[in-house]
């Protein structure tokens, strides 16, 4: 980093705080969100049907719950938004469905929000619509000019191209692909938030932060079952040293509110995701949320570990067949531990502060529970349902 770079740095740190991306326009490089990327994304819930009044429904609605006071300030607008190139190459929204995109990403402004959109580096999108290849420059400057702060760019169809090559330039070509866009984003001189989507292949994780991208899909796609939002989440494990402040591993969007897993089901996602230091995206309909739903997707003090801005994720400490431990440290000392039951019963837990690597006694408090449970001395023993999770927070 230049000299000029780390003053700019931090002197958008001084004055706009520690969770803010950092404004990196004129320079050579994207801007990094020091603390993982929070928001709602459109297509968990409303996949191909996401229409112009739903993303003003979701960005009204972000305002409304208290979730945008709670640091979900993005909202993406995934595929399916595409219509046709014309014939000097502008690609349209499609018009059915949405009108000028410059008005919608200026009312999102208007609620104090941020605008992300979707494309890919094939010719065509996983959903089949019109995408960036050979019109990368032309995109980025179309994005920008319509005020656009985050972009998820999926592989897909290019991944076609990456097909029968051996690893080696299989791997050069995914980074080319992504390093093309980073430069036609760099080109278009506007701090759009780079967020890579080609669910972990070539170890992403190793190549990410030279490409520009402040976060990197790792896995295929969530769905909303215990079963497969935990099989993906809990394979981030040994992914932690990968992670800092400006890089996160992105192991998809929240499943939170869409119906189909229980409270404890959700509560191991939130905290999971938080325990890694993963973006917090809302998938669901925030115009239809329970009290529930909303009690985990604003559960602050969850919120507050994985915006914790060391900026370090935590890792499995251990695994008994279906019954994990892990912890992550904080800022100031202080150690998040979570105790993960994917059993089918309710199990007694027990860790030691020495797994940990804790000494002397530790100030407890349960962020699910919202109360304190005393100082540990040794061991400290929770009930946790199953499919579910205790998360405590340490402090001296
Ligand atoms: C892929 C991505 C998803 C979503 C869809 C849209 O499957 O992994 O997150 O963006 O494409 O078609």
């Amino acid at each position: 980093m230049n000299f000029r770079t780390s003053l700019l740095r931090c002197l958008a740190a001084l004055t706009l705080g520690s969770a803010t991306v950092l404004l990196a326009q004129q320079m050579s490089e994207l801007p990094l969100a020091m603390t993982p990327p929070m928001g709602w994304n459109s297509w968990n819930h409303f996949g191909k049907k996401v229409t112009e009044a739903d993303v003003r429904a979701a960005a009204d609605a972000l305002v409304s719950s208290g979730l945008r006071d709670a640091g979900y300030v993005y909202v993406n607008l995934d595929g399916s938004w595409e219509g046709e190139r014309d014939a000097v190459g502008v690609l349209h929204p499609n018009p059915a469905k949405f009108g000028d995109m410059k008005a919608l990403v200026a009312y999102v402004h208007s609620k104090g929000l941020k605008f992300g959109i979707y494309s890919s580096p094939g010719p065509v999108t996983c959903g089949g619509f019109v995408a960036s290849y050979q019109h990368e420059e032309q995109d980025a400057a179309m994005f920008a000019e319509w005020g656009v702060d985050f972009l998820k760019y999926d592989l897909c169809s290019y991944h076609s191209f990456m097909a029968g090559l051996d690893p080696d330039n299989s791997r050069a070509l995914d980074e080319a692909a992504y390093e093309k866009m980073h430069q036609a984003l760099i080109k278009a001189n506007r701090p759009i938030l780079y967020s890579l989507c080609q669910y972990g292949l070539d170890n992403v994780w190793e190549w990410g932060p030279k490409v520009g991208a402040t976060m990197w899909r790792t896995t295929a796609d969530v769905k909303d079952t215990y079963e497969l939002m935990t099989v993906i989440g809990f394979a981030q494990a040994g992914l932690s040293r990968y992670v800092n402040p400006g890089h996160w591993i992105d192991p998809d969007m929240l499943e939170i509110g869409n119906g189909g897993m229980n409270v404890e089901e959700y509560r191991t996602q939130m905290s999971l995701w938080a325990m890694l230091a993963a973006p917090l995206l809302a998938g669901n309909d925030l115009t239809q949320m329970t009290d529930e739903t909303k009690s985990i997707l604003m559960n602050r003090e969850v919120i507050a570990v994985d915006q914790d801005t060391l900026g370090r994720a935590g890792d499995r400490v251990r695994a008994v067949g279906p019954v994990e431990l892990w912890s992550r440290p904080l800022k100031d000392g202080a150690v998040a531990v979570a105790l993960f039951n994917r059993l089918q019963g309710v199990s007694k837990m027990t860790f030691n502060l020495n797994e940990i690597g804790w000494h002397g006694p530790a100030k407890a408090r349960d962020l699910w529970a919202h109360e304190d449970v005393g100082t540990i001395t040794d061991s400290y023993t929770a009930n946790v349902p199953r499919h579910g999770v205790v998360m405590l927070i340490l402090r001296k």
